[in-house]
């Protein structure tokens, strides 16, 4: 991970799924798809405090002690959000998280998004995160959300330590990140962590324009899905097919092996409701699209322009 020696896999496992949010409420279908991620390998997740207002980290906790998953055998990120990012409420908020996932220390702690509402001063919140690093609470800090100025202003005032982690939306429909903070990773040996590398299965070729979901989830409202944008991927979600086909994999797989190959510094964290699902995503591992492939795929995303005035 980043600059440390801390070693993750190469796919990480997204826990958002086990919140009202996505559906996903039910603790032993949750302990399932953690139980396959440890069994195939994935030592990475990610969570956060606002997952199902911790139901997320519980569930995360409990499952791995249940599994009698050795600590250092695992690498647990969780999220702090931007309004708990007052000083004195950053040790409050990371106790209660330390108690939901049942340790003493959070290996990475990431900042979920800046304190845009509320303005509380970057100094004062580096200066609490740092001390929670010094007594050895957090092990490592990462930045989610942030833009590459606040970034800068956050690190600047860290005395002793630096993040190791960035943490942003980034698949094939939603390429934003990489105009300046993928750079940004790259240059500073930074892991960059893609959130909703399968635009939350618009990719996964399961969902049709021609047939398209009707979501009670949280995707009612994604832009991606919205039909006149999401009738735009459908080039795109045949190539997926097609080489999909070609390898033996799936489309998942492809477009999950598309972002590793983007970059040595990229490690997903797709969301999955089942073990299957978990599966298939680690299924991305291990083998590699051609160059050719690889670009192909990249000019058909190009060529996507989503918009996000659906209303
Ligand atoms: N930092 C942030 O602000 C932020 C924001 C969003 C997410 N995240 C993190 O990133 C993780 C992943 O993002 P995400 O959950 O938004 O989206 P995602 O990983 O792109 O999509 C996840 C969804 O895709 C479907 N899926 C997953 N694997 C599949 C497979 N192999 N075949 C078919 N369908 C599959 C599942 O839903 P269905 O089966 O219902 O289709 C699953 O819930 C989250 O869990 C969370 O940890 C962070």
């Amino acid at each position: 991970m980043g600059w440390t020696d801390l070693k993750i896999s190469r796919v990480g496992l997204g826990t958002w799924q086990f919140s009202e949010t996505w559906g996903l409420v039910n603790y032993d279908a949750a302990r399932n798809v953690i139980a396959k991620a440890i069994e195939v390998g994935i030592n990475f997740f990610d969570t956060a405090m606002v997952y199902g207002k911790g139901l997320s980290e519980e569930f995360l906790g409990k499952a791995l002690k249940e599994l009698n998953v050795p600590r250092d055998d695992v690498v647990i990120a969780t999220k702090i959000p931007g309004e708990f990012l007052n000083p004195d409420d950053v040790f409050r908020a990371v106790d209660k998280s330390l108690k939901r996932l049942g340790v003493s220390s959070i290996d990475l702690l990431q900042l979920h998004w800046p304190p845009c509402w509320h303005n509380y001063p970057t100094a004062s919140y580096a200066r609490a995160l740092e001390r929670l690093v010094a007594i050895g609470k957090i092990g490592f800090i990462g930045v989610s959300n942030y833009p590459v100025a606040l970034i800068e202003e956050l690190r600047s005032y860290f005395s002793f330590t630096d993040i190791v982690s960035m943490q942003y939306r980034f698949n094939l429909l939603e390429r934003w990140a990489e105009v300046e903070l993928i750079p940004y990773a790259e240059a500073n040996d930074l892991t960059f962590i893609p959130w909703s590398p399968l635009a939350k299965g618009a990719l996964t070729g399961k969902y049709t324009p021609e047939n398209p979901p009707q979501f009670t989830d949280l995707r009612s409202g994604e832009a991606v899905f919205y039909l006149e944008n999401f009738k735009k991927t459908s080039d795109l979600i045949n190539a997926l097919k097609k080489l999909a086909d070609k390898y033996s994999k799936t489309p998942a797989q492809i477009t999950l092996n598309w972002l590793l190959k983007y970059s040595p510094t990229m490690v997903p964290i797709p969301g999955a409701k089942t073990p299957d699902q978990v599966l298939e995503n680690a299924g991305a591992v291990g083998w590699e699209l051609s160059y050719e492939d690889w670009r192909l795929i990249d000019e058909l995303s190009k060529s996507i322009k989503i918009t996000y005035v659906t209303w």
